[in-house]
């Protein structure tokens, strides 16, 4: 309908008319796009996670310059579809219409579309069909919540599964979610830590078989029972865009005069961690968390330029969170993103004591008392 009125448009000559002819042409392009025929459609629902040792520092690409494990969310997760369709064009260049929140969102289909054009040579179908992302988080776009890891995810699975499915191929799980981890990491590295439930880890690290820098490998069975349902409240100091993406945060260790040292102590620091989640080590646990937080913080006061990712209401529930363990000898230790929200981890069982102590005295440092009352998950899930 549309298409037909421009096309009548009385000015055909000069700018109007050109204006018209391109109107009635990307309309007739959306019109066909938005009618034709679905060939196959994917779609899942991946969580972010919490990195317990830090990524920070990268080469190649996408590659890390030391090993990192992380705890896998359960309520902040994205959910994407992707579904291929005729081209409408003979054109060889990737067709791709991205939505975000239902939203045509052109920001992040350029994004999207480099990462397909980087990947395309192992998915060829990318080229041959016209493609339709959609994708939502499920925790709000501007909370300071990171949503590379759980968008990455998600849409890697998608594209692993996909694949699997347009070459009429059966793809086993742990073979699909290995794959995707691969992909996603090509996205945003720590993505690749979250194909996996309750906990994986991304790295070559000594000591523990498996372990990759090109893709992540699951941690769940090695773990001791109570980091299988521990608790992240999530306390958000300010929902303001980061100061720093990570992607300038990891080249900024390019030239930080601390980094040999940190990559040093990012494996040690791996070496102490693994036998306190095997046994269930709290205490341990808590200390080296605290510290690889506080580490990533610092490396970033002493980059240059140098940034202060915390604000003054992150130190003061530090302060308080410090004091009521000190106090109540319960063992709730935090750490933080490349931001100034803090996530306060502790044990399932402890919950009915720390959860008033969140709410009387760490809530009123929140931005509109916000927080999000998180947990280990259980990993992505095909939405049907
Ligand atoms: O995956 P990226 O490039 O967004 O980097 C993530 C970096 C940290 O979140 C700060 C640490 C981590 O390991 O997740």
């Amino acid at each position: 309908m549309l298409a037909l009125s421009f096309r009548h448009l009385p000015h055909h000559e000069g700018e109007l008319g050109e204006v018209a002819v391109f109107l009635h042409l990307s309309l007739r392009k959306y019109a066909i796009h938005s009618t034709m025929k679905e060939i196959k459609k994917t779609s899942w629902r991946s969580p972010s996670n919490i990195a317990l040792i830090k990524y920070w520092g990268k080469h190649g690409n996408q590659l890390p310059k030391n090993p990192s494990i992380s705890f896998t969310l359960d309520k902040c997760f994205s959910e994407t579809s992707l579904s291929v369709s005729e081209k409408t064009s003979k054109d060889k260049g990737l067709e791709l219409k991205f939505y975000f929140d239902k939203k045509e969102n052109l920001a992040f289909r350029i994004k999207i579309l480099s990462f397909f054009e980087g990947i395309s040579k192992d998915f060829p179908f990318l080229h041959k069909y016209a493609l339709q992302v959609n994708s939502t988080n499920s925790f709000p776009h501007s909370s300071g919540i990171a949503s590379s890891a759980s968008a990455m995810s998600a849409l890697a699975l998608c594209l692993c599964d996909m694949d699997a499915a347009l070459r009429g191929k059966k793809i086993a799980k742990d073979k699909l979610l290995e794959k995707a981890s691969y992909y996603a990491r090509i996205g945003s590295g720590s993505a690749s830590r979250s194909v996996f439930p309750v906990a994986s880890l991304w790295g070559e690290a000594k000591h523990v078989k498996g372990s990759s820098d090109e893709y992540a490998i699951p941690f769940e069975k090695e773990m001791h029972k109570t980091f299988k349902t521990y608790q992240n409240a999530i306390l958000i100091a300010s929902s303001a865009e980061k100061k720093v993406s990570s992607r300038v945060g990891h080249q900024l260790m390019k030239t930080n005069p601390f980094a040999k040292v940190r990559y040093k102590q990012a494996n040690d620091n791996l070496a102490e961690l693994l036998p306190a989640l095997k046994s269930g080590d709290l205490t341990k646990f808590g200390e080296i968390v605290e510290t690889e937080a506080m580490t990533l913080h610092a490396l970033m006061m002493c980059s240059q330029p140098n940034f202060i990712l915390m604000t003054p209401s992150t130190l003061a529930m530090i302060a308080r969170i410090k004091a009521f363990r000190e106090s109540s000898k319960l063992p709730l230790y935090f750490t933080l993103d490349a931001g100034p929200n803090i996530h306060l981890l502790y044990p399932e069982n402890i919950k009915n004591k720390v959860v008033p102590f969140i709410q009387e005295e760490l809530s009123e440092h929140c931005e509109h008392g916000r927080i999000i009352w998180d947990k280990v998950g259980k990993g992505p899930s095909v939405i049907k």
